[in-house]
């Protein structure tokens, strides 16, 4: 639906009065009436990069879910306060990792080492951005490092580096297609660990003799994508392009002709010639836009049964009127902040992201 002309003429005022005071972020999944007041626009990586690049605005509208607004609170200057418009915008993934169920792991593994008579510094966790910061705390104690979708597989090569065996939080499936299809890893070299079981559900060899442990977390939006989908796109458009994010499963993946993070798929679109026909799988709001930005493409959404992110469509254009004009009004509504102590350790992580090769 068309947004609402009144909301649309409040916000722009009240981001007009605000000016350079505030910086608005938004995601490639955010709604269209959202991302047109975005600054900028980008997958989690560019908004984790981005999200310091106007040191001189007070406040940093985060339109996106909560672990990213989290990480933008750590990386952007202690003067800065950072705000999402709907708290209840979180991410079921990052929820699926909890900070006791990754400690518990760890002394899993600590206890398998010591047993073993070998270091636990052989492992080496890497953590999706999304997940809470406590994950990323978790990360940054034990030397390893942020990923998002877009280097994932510069990531895992670094870690590699480090040690020889990969904790891979919380999104299994990032985690398997880029070990197999960039890493070149076989299946086996992967274990899957359950939280909810001892020993992650995992006799002692599994676990010890795994390259790569991963976390049993998905998003409930990228699996729902299934290789029947692919088959009938296929079947009813010959020569379509099919184009997925790495957060599908496996199998999906394997199917599919590009794989890759929602900066990737914009610029691939960006690059394709007219005429040629797509099917995306990815979150709806972002296929949606690139559907109407190439009419000269065909571009189809993998899946009519898969719908929006839920938690990521909370940030719709009321929350964000609320937000900016509570913020003219001299009233912080929906800050995000992280404690000093999980701050310091997530930083370090998310540092070693930035600086990867
Ligand atoms: P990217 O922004 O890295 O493409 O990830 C997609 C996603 O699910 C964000 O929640
Ligand atoms: Fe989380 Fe998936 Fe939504 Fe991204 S699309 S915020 S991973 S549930």
């Amino acid at each position: 639906a068309p947004s609402d002309p009144d909301l649309v003429q409040r916000a722009a005022a009240a981001k007009a009065a605000l000016g350079e005071r505030v910086f608005v972020l938004g995601h490639h999944y955010q709604r269209d009436e959202v991302v047109q007041f975005a600054d900028v626009t980008g997958d989690s990586f560019k908004l984790a990069r981005d999200a310091a690049a106007r040191p001189q605005a007070e406040y940093v509208v985060f339109c996106g879910v909560h672990f990213m607004a989290e990480s933008a609170d750590i990386l952007t200057g202690p003067d800065q306060q950072v705000v999402l418009p709907d708290l209840a915008a979180g991410c079921s993934m990052a929820d699926m990792a909890t900070a006791e169920q990754v400690e518990q792991c760890w002394d899993t593994l600590t206890a398998l080492a010591e047993r073993d008579g070998r270091g636990i510094e052989r492992v080496i966790p890497v953590s999706y951005m999304n997940s809470s910061a406590d994950i990323k705390a978790f990360t940054g104690r034990h030397g390893g490092t942020i990923c998002t979708s877009s280097n994932a597989e510069r990531a895992l090569r670094w870690a590699y580096e480090q040690g020889e065996q990969v904790l891979f939080l919380p999104d299994q499936h990032l985690g398997r297609n880029t070990a197999i299809r960039q890493l070149g890893f076989a299946p086996s070299d992967c274990v899957l660990y359950n939280p909810y079981k001892p020993n992650g559900g995992l006799t002692d060899a599994q676990l010890r003799e795994a390259k790569l442990i991963l976390w049993r977390g998905h998003c409930s939006v990228h699996g729902r994508f299934t290789e029947q989908c692919v088959d009938e796109v296929r079947e009813l458009i010959p020569d379509v392009n099919v184009l997925v994010h790495p957060e599908c499963r496996h199998e999906v993946v394997q199917k599919a002709d590009y794989v890759g993070s929602t900066e990737y798929i914009i610029k691939t679109l960006e690059a394709a010639a007219p005429g040629t026909a797509w099917a995306i799988g990815t979150e709806l709001n972002l296929v949606r836009r690139l559907a109407d930005a190439h009419p000269d493409k065909r571009i189809v959404f993998l899946d009519k049964s898969v719908c929006y992110c839920s938690t990521m469509n909370r940030i719709d254009l009321p929350h964000l009127v609320w937000t900016l004009e509570s913020l003219v009004a001299g009233k912080v509504v929906n800050r995000i902040t992280v404690d000093p102590e999980t701050a310091r350790y997530s930083r370090l992580a998310l540092e070693q992201m930035l600086a990867l090769p």
